[in-house]
């Protein structure tokens, strides 16, 4: 006999609850009045989103979970890399969706605008658990209200996000990660000042290119060699801890020293075989902070077409904030930078052997 609990058969629309789903969308200008027409494709577009955003919520935890344990098996970061891409192909689907809305015309908007007062998007308790969840801080956030963000939520709502904010985010738990990993010690090899040479070289190389340059003027020259001799400063400090912490002492960077050392290294030898997952992971985060703040510039760019410089119905400035956030919620901007500290594969310094061996497949060492 097999333990499998019996189950009774079931039908299409019980399974999915579409007389929930189905009955769940009712214009207020039909209730007040006269019904507008675009409202429905309002409500389902917001209702589809809503859905989406659960769908998002289950990957991220899903992924977080994976994480929080000390050793994470290399299955789960190929499971995590997978779930993450999913969310990657449903953000991409958000940015699309606006394309929808788009099709109402501010005139239709306005036919039942006046209804929604002070319902907004602003008040989208997923949004927010999305970005508590992936590392927003709540002293980050741009605040358009004389009281926090999560006041607009019902109590056990306010009282899950406040518990949420106090807990781990995918960022902390990513970083934690990178610190651990174990490829950061590289066992002899001097990784620190053979790349500070190559990076002198590539420096170099360019501070020539601009000095024979046959096209700039003296001045665009001075002006170029500065800016060169800035980022030269800046190398300088990739391995300065101290300026580092500095750094994130004044809020310019968040992610830990060791984290984003060890971050280098996995950009920069991704190729090798047990560096390719943890160089997907690495990527499939990039790529969807830069999917969402995609998702924020376009939102924005739909309301400027709908409202112009009209407030929104939450209260806030409208585009302006909203413009605001594109800039100043991006989580993982520090990710993103690392690519200011890569050189070119010609000069990357090579990796002795036994470390090639120990991050290579054993098979293409056996003799
Ligand atoms: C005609 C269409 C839309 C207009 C005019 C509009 C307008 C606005 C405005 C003005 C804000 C800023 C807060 C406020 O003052 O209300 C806002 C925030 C927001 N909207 Fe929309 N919106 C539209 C459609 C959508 C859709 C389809 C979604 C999908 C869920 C959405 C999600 C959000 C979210 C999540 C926020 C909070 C953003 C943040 O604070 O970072 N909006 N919206």
């Amino acid at each position: 006999m097999s333990d499998e609990k019996k189950y009774s058969s079931i039908h299409y629309g019980s399974y999915l609850g579409l007389d929930k789903i189905l009955n769940a969308q009712e214009p207020r200008s039909k209730q007040v009045g006269q019904e507008a027409h675009e409202e429905t494709l309002f409500i389902i577009v917001h209702q589809v989103y809503e859905l989406w955003f659960k769908q998002i919520l289950h990957e991220v935890s899903s992924v977080m979970e994976l994480f929080k344990t000390k050793n994470v098996d290399e299955k789960n970061i190929d499971i995590a890399v997978l779930r993450l891409e999913r969310v990657n192909e449903i953000l991409k689907l958000l940015i699309q969706q606006i394309r929808v809305i788009e099709t109402m015309t501010p005139l239709d908007f306005l036919d039942f605008r006046s209804y929604l007062f002070p319902a907004s998007g602003f008040q989208s308790f997923q949004f927010r658990k999305l970005e508590v969840m992936l590392g927003l801080k709540i002293e980050k956030r741009i605040s358009y209200t004389p009281y926090h963000y999560y006041h607009e939520f019902s109590e056990e709502n306010q009282k899950e996000i406040v518990e949420l904010e106090s807990q781990e985010s995918l960022f902390t738990l990513i970083e934690s990660w990178l610190e651990r990993t174990p490829f950061i010690d590289l066992k002899g090899f001097d990784f620190k000042s053979k790349y500070m040479t190559a990076v002198e070289h590539m420096i170099n190389r360019e501070r020539d290119a601009i000095q024979n340059s046959d096209y700039l003027s003296e001045q665009e020259k001075a002006m170029r060699l500065k800016m060169n001799g800035d980022s030269n400063t800046f190398f300088a400090n990739v391995f300065n801890e101290d300026f580092h912490n500095q750094m994130i002492a004044e809020g310019k960077m968040r992610l830990s020293y060791k984290a984003t050392i060890a971050a280098l290294l996995i950009e920069l030898y991704g190729t090798e075989p047990l560096l390719q997952l943890p160089y997907r992971l690495l990527n499939v985060i990039t790529e969807m902070d830069e999917l969402l703040t995609g998702w924020r510039y376009r939102h924005a760019q739909m309301v400027m077409r709908m409202l112009g410089r009209k407030s929104g119905t939450g209260g806030s400035s409208g585009h302006d904030y909203l413009m605001e956030t594109v800039k100043k919620h991006q989580i993982f901007i520090d990710f993103h930078n690392i690519s200011t500290l890569l050189i070119p594969r010609s000069e990357l310094p090579e990796l002795p052997l036994e470390i090639k061996k120990a991050l290579g497949y054993h098979f293409n060492y056996s003799n």
